[in-house]
């Protein structure tokens, strides 16, 4: 954990300028306040030109290792603010957010089935279903169940989970869809972490250390109880669409994985981590904000006069960041076998079993498959996680069901998967001595959840009912597998193989 590392510049895409690397320490001032923002030789001195403040992200006596924190000055004191209301349940759009995963909770169902999930709609005024993709689904995109624009937060939708908030231990998973921005609205999530995986459209955020552009082939932390609001960047056709995944984090924070023979030189480079840097609303002229906590999976709101933006300077450790997947270097195979895809993790949380994650991302790099003798398909398998895999780009080939680009799918702990019998066949038949270069640019990534994870009622009745996978597209629950399918899956390929010579 050292001092800062220079800024980043910004860029076409991504306007704004960041501080670089993963754990540290930085202090950020707003041009215009340089030298009289943050206080030098104190955090708290009696006398200041703004109102010092500090959020907590860890317990006081946390080992240094994990402790996390930041102090703000700035114009106005955040405990500045109306009364807390809380938000019916019938008020639009937040019975789509569940944060108890328990069994007892009868929203929520675990079942040890894989399930699948098209690309939910972007609800836009007018122009509802022209969706890309939706004449090559074999089944419908679902909907989030909100009529006309929906902005961020408005626009999430659970899908699974374990654990729960309270507990602080557990994750949950959500997709979003998003087609304005939050006008005068700023969202702080209470309950834990969250990890953003847009897969279409730029998000610009605006938290209270500063602003980040992220976008597809990019993540985005935001730590818990630091408030934020998201505008949507248009698209070449001059509109506003986003969609993308979320995991959030119960109890314990993203961090890097341990590095062990690989050395210090592999997977996710700390340097590749931005930070953003302080900006200041404070000059902005007052007007009503509406800043929407979530607590314990329920939404609650207070009013305020002022810009929630309004910091001239901040230091800490305790700050949201973003990652683009291109600098992933990737480690592996070079002789024989597989490599776990837990070669490919970019960020991982710790459970409360002793070196047991609770979750792990990882994401597939472009690199070389250079084994012999090896089964380069994914292989057969029964894991204790649940898999959770999400699609930027294209399709995902190592299902059983098609996941297309803003879909996903869930593979239950302990169940047994793998590729159909066409895809295992025609990989027999290759010969694996020559090392292959895969050029796919991270398309896809997987959310590995070392437990098992229940299923929201409003997702399960969201699900593609397409059937699995067979050989030509036979309906099959066997992947292909069934004595007779194989055999004559494997006669046509030899009645093919006569007619080529
Ligand atoms: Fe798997």
């Amino acid at each position: 954990m050292s001092s800062n590392t220079g800024p980043s510049a910004g860029s076409t895409e991504d306007p704004y300028s960041y501080h670089e690397g993963f754990g540290n320490f930085f202090t950020s001032e707003v041009e215009k306040f340089k030298g009289r923002a943050v206080p030098k030789d104190q955090s708290n001195p009696q006398k200041w030109n703004f109102h010092a403040e500090q959020l907590n992200g860890t317990s006081f006596v946390s080992p240094r290792e994990t402790l996390q924190h930041v102090w703000f000055y700035r114009k106005t004191p955040s405990a500045s603010h109306g009364p807390i209301q809380k938000v019916e349940e019938s008020e639009k759009g937040k019975c789509r957010v569940e944060a108890s995963f328990l069994a007892t909770n009868d929203k929520v169902e675990y079942i040890p089935r894989e399930l699948c999930w098209n690309p939910f709609i972007i609800p836009a005024a007018g122009n509802n279903n022209k969706n890309e993709n939706s004449q090559k689904l074999k089944d419908k995109m679902p909907e989030i169940g909100v009529k006309g624009d929906v902005d961020f937060v408005d626009g999430i939708a659970t899908i699974c989970g374990n654990g729960d908030p309270t507990m602080k231990e557990g994750v949950a998973v959500h997709i979003y869809v998003a087609s304005k921005d939050m006008d005068n609205r700023a969202f702080c999530n209470n309950d834990g972490d969250m990890l953003i995986l847009p897969q279409q459209g730029r998000l610009d955020i605006q938290t209270e250390m500063g602003k980040m552009m992220v976008k597809p082939g990019e993540l985005a932390v935001i730590q818990a109880g630091i408030r934020f609001t998201v505008k949507i960047t248009k698209n070449k056709e001059g509109e506003k669409r986003a969609r993308g995944y979320i995991q959030e984090l119960f109890g314990t924070r993203y961090e890097l994985p341990e590095l062990g023979p690989i050395g210090s030189n592999g997977l996710a480079l700390p340097r590749h981590f931005k930070f953003p840097m302080a900006h200041y609303d404070g000059d902005e002229k007052p007007k009503k904000w509406r800043i929407d906590t979530k607590l314990a999976g329920k939404f609650w709101y207070y009013d305020q006069e002022s810009t929630p933006f309004d910091v001239a300077g901040w230091h800490g450790n305790y700050i949201p960041y973003k990652y683009a997947y291109n600098g992933f270097v990737p480690s592996g195979v070079i002789d024989r076998d597989q490599s776990d895809p837990s070669v490919y993790t970019v960020i991982r949380a710790n459970s409360k079993i002793p070196g047991v994650p609770m979750t792990e991302l990882y994401i597939f790099p472009p690199r070389w498959v250079a084994s012999r003798d090896s089964m380069r398909i994914p292989y057969y398998h029964r894991n204790m996680a649940t898999e959770i895999i999400g699609v930027i780009e294209g399709e995902y080939p190592g299902s059983s069901r098609d996941v297309v680009a803003g879909g996903l799918s869930v593979q239950p702990s302990y169940m047994p998967h793998g590729e159909t019998y066409e895809a295992y066949y025609n990989h027999t038949q290759e010969p694996t001595v020559a090392p292959v270069e895969i050029k796919d640019q991270n398309k896809f990534f997987m959310l590995h959840i070392s437990t098992h994870c229940a299923i929201t009622k409003f997702a399960e009745g969201k699900t593609v009912r397409q059937p699995l996978k067979g050989n030509r597209g036979t309906p099959s629950t066997y992947l292909g597998f069934h004595r007779e399918e194989a055999a004559a899956f494997e006669q046509e390929m030899e009645k093919q193989k006569k007619q080529r010579k």
